[in-house]
Formats: C-alpha cells, structure tokens, sequence
C-alpha cells in the first residue's frame, strides 16, 4: 500500500479537509467512534464534549434481558493498561430503547453492541434493536475475554463464528459490524469468516485476556481471576493484527487497541482502518475522543491530503 492514490490537498494550513468516511455503509462524519463498555450510553460523556463532533459512539453491550456485572474487585491498573472483568453488566435491550436512546440528540450516530450465550440471542437483539431508527447499526460483541458462556467461545472458534455471523446476518440487513477478539493465533482466518457469512465490517481488538496477581495477599487482583487488558500496552498488538485482518479482507475495519491521541488513531488508519475507536483512553479525559478527530484532520492536512479517509492504507511498506 502506499500514498501513491492519495488525493493531495496541495493547500497545507488553512486548507478545507473532507473529515468524513464511511464504515461499513454508515456515514460518520470523522473516524473516530468510541469503544463499547467505556462511554455507557453516550449521555455520561455529553457535559464533556459534544457527541456530534465525533464519529458517533458504540454504547455498552446489549443483552436481551438486564444484567448486572462481576463482583468487585473487577477493575486494576497494570502498567501502560487497564485490567477489568467488568462482564457484560447492562441495562438490557428495552431500557436502552426506550430510556438510553431518546435522551440522546439527533445528530449523534449510534451503533449498539450485542452479547448473548448463543446466536439465537444475538439474532433476536440485533432484530430488535437495528429497527430503531435512531441506530445506525451492530456491532456483535464476539470477544469478551472474561464471560465464561458466549463471547470469547464464539470469537476463538471458526465453526462457531460462521453460525453466529450467519443468524444475525438472516436477522438484519443493516450495517452488522463483528468485533474480533485478539485471543486467537489466526485473526486473519476469523476475519475471513466474518466476510464469506456476510458481515459488513469488522472491530478489533477487543481486550487481551490477562491476569495480575497480589503477592501479599497470594491472590489475583480480580475476583474473576481472568480479565481483559486494555490501553497503551495492547496498541502494538491491535497495530499488527489491524494490518493483518486488512491484507486479508476486503470489509472495512475500524481499529481499537490503546489510542490515546491522533498519532495512535494515524497509525491505525495507516495500517488500512476506516475508522477508530477510542476506550481507556476515555477515562484519562471523556474529551479525548473529540481531541482525537481534530488531531487526524490537522495531521492529514499538513501531510497535504484532501481527504482523512485518504490516511486508510496510506502505509509505505517497501
Ligand atoms: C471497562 C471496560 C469495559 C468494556 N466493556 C466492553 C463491552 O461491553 N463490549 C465490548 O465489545 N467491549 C468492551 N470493552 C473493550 C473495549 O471496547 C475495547 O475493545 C478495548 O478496551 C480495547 O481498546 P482500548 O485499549 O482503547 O480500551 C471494555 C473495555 C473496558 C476497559
């Protein structure tokens, strides 16, 4: 890949730039979204920055039913990361319908999360909620790393993944985006499924499965003993396995994994990310999303691009 097809601005400071993409045929006005599980349901962040100067959000996974989290303790900071075994603690599908989405502005673009323990539950989800006009699409979360049934199992076998994408795939013809879980050795090979059952796009990486323990105490620092690593430290893994899934893939991908700051964001988009999605990171500041999308912009028109999307796959390998 390389700058070569690159529509060059030729106007470096001061010149218009064209900040939008689209992912997975959802229009975003910029690249940049926010990561499930780390912006609840949107209104948490709004006195923070405006929700309709970013991409759009993906809220908290969804299960049919409400469902409340680990025990504590479930979160711990490690160096460079954040370990959490939240789980999937949500307010279940109709609150968020009915309660979540009308207190959100219109301009604001919303693509739910979807969790279930078998492609049945996912599939009723997805129907139910891609209805909503208000969504402008799904992500099926089919990585978490520390819920025992679903999740993880669906994202680590290939078998299991082709029926999960397969049912939802008959259960909505929107934009169905699956999020890819980095506990794999072959991400490629998942990304492959995902595209011949029919997905529309791909997220990854969700959190790497880990562990951290108290020597005093002789006990892990986490009740579920296992836990999702997120932030800085997983970046370099999410950076190759983003470059990998887009070398074999045509779908479009939006990268996760440690962006703090428009470099990181750059660096995903030059790997072949459409778009990006920001996680930790909202919890050192909930304005970094927004400060992320003016950086890509600013770092696209002093490299002399007319396009942000023009960064996607800009990568010079040779
Ligand atoms: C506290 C916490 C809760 C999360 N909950 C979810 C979730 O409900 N669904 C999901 O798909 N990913 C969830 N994730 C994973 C993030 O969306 C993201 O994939 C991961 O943290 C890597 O990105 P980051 O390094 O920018 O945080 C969660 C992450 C954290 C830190």
């Amino acid at each position: 890949m390389s700058v070569g097809g690159a529509t060059q601005a030729g106007g470096g400071a001061g010149a218009e730039i064209d900040e939008s993409v689209e992912f997975a045929g959802i229009a975003l006005r910029n690249p940049v979204l926010t990561a499930s599980g780390t912006f609840g349901y949107g209104t948490e962040f709004a006195p923070f920055l405006d929700l309709e100067k970013i991409g759009g959000f993906v809220a908290k996974s969804l299960t049919l039913e409400p469902r409340s989290g680990n025990p504590p303790p479930r979160i711990a900071e490690t160096p460079s990361g954040l370990l959490n075994a939240i789980s999937i603690e949500n307010v279940g599908v109709r609150a968020f319908l009915e309660e979540k989405l009308p207190a959100l502005s219109e301009g604001v673009v919303v693509i739910a999360s979807a969790f279930g323990t078998d492609p049945a539950q996912y599939a009723e989800l997805a129907a139910r909620v891609c209805e909503h006009p208000r969504i402008a699409g799904i992500e099926i979360n089919a990585s978490c790393p520390h819920v025992k049934a679903g999740g993880i199992e669906f994202g680590q076998d290939p078998r299991l993944l082709a029926e999960l994408v397969a049912s939802v795939r008959k259960a909505t013809s929107g934009p169905l985006i699956v999020k890819l879980s980095p506990n794999v050795t072959r991400i490629a090979e998942m990304a492959k499924v995902c595209e011949s059952e029919g997905a529309d796009g791909l997220s990854l990486i969700n959190a790497v499965q880990a562990m951290e323990v108290d020597v005093e105490s002789r006990r892990p620092v986490l009740s579920n003993v296992l836990g999702g690593l997120s932030g800085p430290a997983i970046r370099p893994i999410a950076l190759r396995m983003v470059w990998q899934v887009c070398e074999a893939v045509d779908l479009p991908v939006c990268g996760i994994g440690g962006i703090t700051n428009a470099e990181d964001a750059v660096k995903f988009m030059l790997c072949g990310a459409t778009a990006v999605q920001v996680g930790t990171a909202n919890y050192l500041d909930p304005s970094t999303a927004g400060r992320i999308a003016r950086g890509i912009a600013e770092h696209a028109r002093r490299r002399g691009f007319a396009r942000v999307a023009d960064l996607t796959g800009a990568l010079e390998t040779g």
